[in-house]
């Protein structure tokens, strides 16, 4: 088939080459030129395994071919997708790059001779595909929906297992305006053999909200009954979880072997939530439900408890440490997970800018953050190459990425290098067996005694 996308970055841009590495040509366009140059070299403009090499060969292939004018753009395409940002604006969701994407398909429309199915894949609010998308298409189109096809199709990929999330789907989600359209979105994915589920547009916009407002909330679940567990001294947050993870109905047993769902990792405390969707869809699923005068008070105190965690994390610091006022305190990790560089909403920056304010220096580590991309984000932050020179030197220690090869390390000749051996896992990535007994060793959702003498 041949297919058109409206925007490169992460969604579309994943998309757009899985598509073309599966025989599809798609044209994929977006408005950087300075993006559209980097990806013509290969270059993804982010850290995404193996999406550098889909790219390469959809290049060299000729399947994958990409613009930044939207002129022409629909010629011999059946389909478009949309795949442009729609972040957070104080409250509201930004519909502006939405808004020009919509438009230019619209133009489009008005030359394209034959049928054509219009998809929004861009995550969005529960009635904006048949109302605000539908409109804008109409007008600049001067056709009326029907005419041409629309659907909502959203995306379930994850960073940094984006490709194989897309080629290994658990579930495809077809919300369409009509049959005719959906029957269109359901021959692209026609080999793929994971459940389909079609549907309303509203429902397709809500099943995306939803998805993501789910694993929000066990995550600050969990956090708070680490906090309940860090008020009480012997009590221990991931002995807790694991007792709630036998149950069952969360762990079957198939051939005699336990099978542990993926979605349990959701169930384990941390220092918070963070990245580019989880937070965002969350905020943006309680304005709808507000202006459609529906309360969430569940979604709202799922924000609440992720936004206390940092606090919590740099207070359990602050009492093992006895302050951080003049200290040098290592980051280990910056990025809002590991396998990601991405520090949109990291909940590693946060504890940074609280340390900060409490009058730290603060030095890092992180695999793959860049210094560039530290001053970009005006953080006042020391980034070094190697998690000796961070730990060089320091006061303390906090791992706030839960990136594994953390693990590996020789954390018997490293803590020697700190001023002081305290480490505090806001991830609870290593345990006591890691250190020797000369080092303070802390981790989160746990009722130390002192902690609670502090108090
Ligand atoms: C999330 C969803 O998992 C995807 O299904 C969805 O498609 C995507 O958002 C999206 O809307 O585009 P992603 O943001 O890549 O994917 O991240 P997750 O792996 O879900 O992690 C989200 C945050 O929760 C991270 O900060 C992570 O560290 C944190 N987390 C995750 C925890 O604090 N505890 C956990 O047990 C698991």
């Amino acid at each position: 088939m041949q297919i058109t996308i409206f925007g490169a970055g992460y969604v579309g841009l994943v998309t757009a080459a899985c598509l073309s590495s599966l025989g599809h040509i798609v044209r994929c366009v977006d408005v950087s030129t300075e993006r559209i140059s980097a990806i013509q070299q290969a270059k993804a403009p982010f850290h995404e395994p193996g999406l550098n090499e889909l790219i390469r060969r959809g290049l060299e292939r000729k399947t994958l071919i990409l613009a930044t004018d939207s002129a022409g753009a629909l010629t011999g395409s059946a389909l478009s997708i949309i795949a442009v940002g729609t972040p957070q604006s104080g409250d509201t969701v930004d519909l502006r790059f939405l808004t020009s994407a919509a438009s230019s398909i619209g133009r489009e429309l008005r030359k394209h001779g034959s049928y054509h199915v219009v998809v929004v894949k861009s995550t969005v609010q529960p009635q904006t595909t048949d109302t605000f998308v539908r409109q804008v298409l109409e007008r600049e189109s001067g056709m009326t929906a029907g005419q041409f096809g629309l659907c909502m199709n959203p995306e379930f990929l994850r960073e940094g297992s984006a490709v194989d999330d897309f080629m290994n789907p658990d579930r495809i989600i077809v919300g369409e305006w009509n049959r005719k359209s959906g029957d269109v979105l359901m021959q692209l994915y026609a080999n793929f053999g994971c459940p389909k589920l079609r549907t309303t547009l509203r429902n397709a916009e809500l099943i995306k909200y939803t998805s993501n407002s789910l694993l929000a909330t066990l995550i600050s679940f969990s956090n708070e009954i680490a906090g309940l567990c860090e008020a009480m001294p012997d009590s221990d947050i991931e002995t807790v979880m694991d007792g709630v993870h036998l149950d069952r109905r969360f762990a079957t047993s198939v051939s005699g072997e336990a099978v542990r769902p993926g979605i349990l990792h959701y169930l384990r405390a941390g220092c918070g939530f963070g990245g580019s969707c989880l937070p965002k869809d969350v905020n943006a699923l309680r304005e709808f439900a507000s202006r459609v005068q529906a309360r969430t008070p569940l979604l709202d105190a799922v924000m609440n408890v992720n936004e206390r965690r940092p606090d919590q994390v740099v207070g359990l610091l602050q009492q093992t440490a006895g302050g951080v006022q003049g200290k040098r305190i290592a980051l280990l990790g910056l990025a809002f997970k590991p396998g990601t560089d991405d520090l949109r909403d990291s909940p590693a920056i946060s504890i940074a800018r609280r340390l900060h304010q409490a009058g730290a220096a603060i030095c890092a580590h992180d695999p793959l953050i860049s210094v560039a991309q530290v001053r970009a984000g005006s953080i006042d932050i020391a980034l070094r190459s190697s998690v000796e020179d961070v730990l060089r030197g320091a006061d303390a220690a906090v791992i706030a990425t839960a990136w594994p090869q953390f693990r590996e390390l020789n954390w018997g000749e490293l803590v020697k290098l700190m001023a002081h051996p305290i480490i505090i896992d806001a991830r609870n990535l290593l345990n006591e067996t890691y250190f020797s007994s000369d080092v303070t060793y802390r981790s989160v959702g746990r009722g130390y005694a002192v902690v609670k003498e502090a108090l």
